[in-house]
């Protein structure tokens, strides 16, 4: 015998096996009983969620022997109309069909009477594919219909339908199903097939089912054809290309660690297995989204993919600011995935760009209340900061060339004859070329730097206030490379973010912040990664050649001065 697919066989044959709409099958059920039934019916709705199934299961309730309103699937009419071969119901596809001839061919058939059963049945499948000529035949018909004729309406698309004839039906409108409908249904046909399953298996089909009972129960046809009768994880995942929950969550963990080169051998693993990078984007942020909840309210019954151990191993690593950031950076991306050709690209630059998401630094500190009142309380100026105890050694912090030793506050001799910042504006731009920018690491101060860093977080407390949140969330991307008393240059992962903060017009913004944050004026100064790279190397040069200004011979001006 012919195999048949399971959404096939497992076609609700009453209204009590539909999943779902219940809304729709109560007030059908209702309509059958008091005999108050419309001559026109429009069904709804995204696909495989039972608008044609209803459709049929309407035409055997209103042809059925036993009487109005049963389905005994037993009679000749119920058996014709399972069979398809009923006189009396009459299914059109629309998407095929869409011709004046056909509509008139239908209309010339309205004006019988029945041949079989009691009512003549019009099922007219995805109606909005009609064309504007079978549109006109139909709406002449549902305007004067015979008494014994009920037309049935289903779409996918409402919207496409002509208001003249949405006007002559009775409207239900399909919802998705609940992932409990579909697990309940999958449940009851794994058993029935006699197949072994593990309740992870039938959330994987749920996720990919979308809503949808049909794709439910063709993945699920798909995955027993591969695996025969078992339902497995793992051959689910493999026959859809994706990646486990423990991946996912290992990829994570690479991110916000900033393992760059475990995450880059991550995603060259992706592209050879050829993982489904748009599910695996949608994947992480649902994770996002839960680990979201989980710091904003400690709801653990909200989570939808997490575990509560999950949820707060992460509430460890990430602060309410980076997930928020991580979470942008992931719709923009599936935003941008439907204009580019080949995804992959973009998904190694997004994951990336989750990476800077996660600000360097060591434990997670308490987040502090956003302070959105004005005027801002001006935190104590570094000068006084330093006045504090030393603070234990920090050997975690890689040494830097650009930290110099700090020097004891011997009077800097001003000589006006030096580099002055105003000379580096290039278009809109400022730019520092090497010269300078070896100027202002000889002048660098690592106890200043320090300050700063220690500080920077208190970025965050700006984020929402109304003029300084864009530039402290600017800011707070970055992380100071190199601070002097009048310079501060900020190391971004990125050359665009660089390039924004060295905007002649967001100068003063950014000095504004700085101030209100730190006490200090500063002209701030931006590089990517890969120039503070180069300017280090070309630092080292200086150095071994004995090159490198003394810094007191060196004054920096910035305009303004
Ligand atoms: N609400 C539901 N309850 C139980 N099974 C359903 C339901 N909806 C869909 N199915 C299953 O999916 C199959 C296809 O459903 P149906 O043809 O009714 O969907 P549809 O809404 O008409 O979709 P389309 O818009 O693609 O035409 C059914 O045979 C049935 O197995
Ligand atoms: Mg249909
Ligand atoms: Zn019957």
């Amino acid at each position: 015998m012919a195999y048949k697919a399971l959404y096939r066989t497992y076609r609700p044959s009453t209204f009590d096996e539909v999943a779902g709409q219940e809304h729709i099958v109560k007030t059908l059920k209702n309509a059958l009983a008091t005999g108050k039934l419309a001559h026109a019916y429009l069904f709804a709705g995204p696909r495989g969620t039972g608008k044609t199934t209803m459709a049929k299961l309407l035409a055997k309730a209103l042809n059925c022997d036993e009487g109005i309103g049963h389905q005994c699937n037993e009679c000749k009419n119920c058996k014709a109309i399972i069979e398809g071969t009923h006189p009396d119901v009459l299914e059109l596809d629309a998407a095929s069909n869409n011709g004046v001839d056909e509509i008139r061919d239908l209309i010339d058939k309205v004006k019988y009477g029945t041949i079989l059963g009691r009512y003549k049945v019009y099922i007219i499948d995805e109606v909005h594919m009609l064309s504007t000529g079978a549109f006109n035949a139909l709406l002449k018909t549902l305007e004067e219909p015979p008494e014994h004729v009920i037309f049935i309406l289903a779409t996918t698309e409402p919207h496409k339908i002509l208001p003249t004839i949405l006007s002559r039906c009775q409207r239900y409108d399909f919802t998705k199903l609940s992932d409990n409908d579909i697990k309940n249904r999958l449940r009851d046909v794994l058993n029935k097939e006699g197949v072994s399953f593990n309740e992870d298996a039938i959330d994987i089909i749920i996720s990919l089912a979308d809503g949808g009972m049909r794709d439910a129960l063709s993945i699920l046809d798909q995955v027993l054809a591969y695996s025969g009768n078992k339902l497995d994880v793992q051959d689910i995942l493999d026959i859809f290309a994706l990646e486990s929950k423990e991946e996912k969550l290992a990829l994570l963990n690479s991110i916000v660690s900033k393992d760059v080169s475990d995450v880059l051998s991550r995603i060259n693993r992706y592209v050879s297995l050829g993982t489904d990078i748009k599910r695996l984007t949608d994947d992480l942020l649902l994770i996002l989204k839960d680990i979201l909840i989980y710091q904003s309210s400690r709801n653990t019954s909200c989570l939808e993919v997490l575990s509560e151990d999950e949820a707060r191993s992460f509430f460890k690593l990430l602060d309410i600011d980076e997930t928020l950031k991580m979470i942008d950076i992931i719709m923009s991306a599936q935003k941008d995935y439907k204009s580019v050709s080949s995804i992959i690209p973009l998904f190694e630059v997004t994951i990336l760009k989750l990476i800077t998401a996660k600000k360097d630094g060591e434990a997670k500190e308490e987040i502090p209340e956003p302070q959105i009142e004005r005027p801002l309380p001006k935190p104590e100026p570094i000068q006084q900061k330093s006045v504090e105890p030393q603070k234990p050694a920090e050997p975690e912090q890689p040494v830097s060339l650009f930290d110099q030793p700090v020097e004891e506050e011997k009077p800097v001799v001003l000589s006006k004859d030096v580099l002055v910042i105003k000379d580096t504006r290039k278009d809109n731009s400022f730019f520092v070329n090497d010269d300078l920018m070896i100027n202002i690491m000889v002048t660098a101060k690592k106890e200043i730097k320090n300050q700063l860093l220690d500080g920077w977080s208190n970025l965050k407390r700006y984020i929402t206030h109304p003029t300084l949140g864009k530039i402290a969330s600017l800011l707070v991307d970055g992380r100071p490379l190199v601070a002097s008393n009048k310079v501060l240059v900020i190391e971004y992962q990125f050359p665009t973010t660089a390039e924004r903060a060295n905007l002649i017009e967001n100068q003063e913004a950014i000095q504004n912040v700085v101030e209100t944050v730190f006490g200090k004026k500063m002209f701030v100064y931006a590089v990517s990664r890969k120039e503070s790279v180069r300017c280090q190397q070309n630092y080292m040069n200086k150095l071994q050649i004995s090159k490198l200004p003394k810094a007191d011979t060196v004054n920096i001006e910035f305009e303004g001065e």
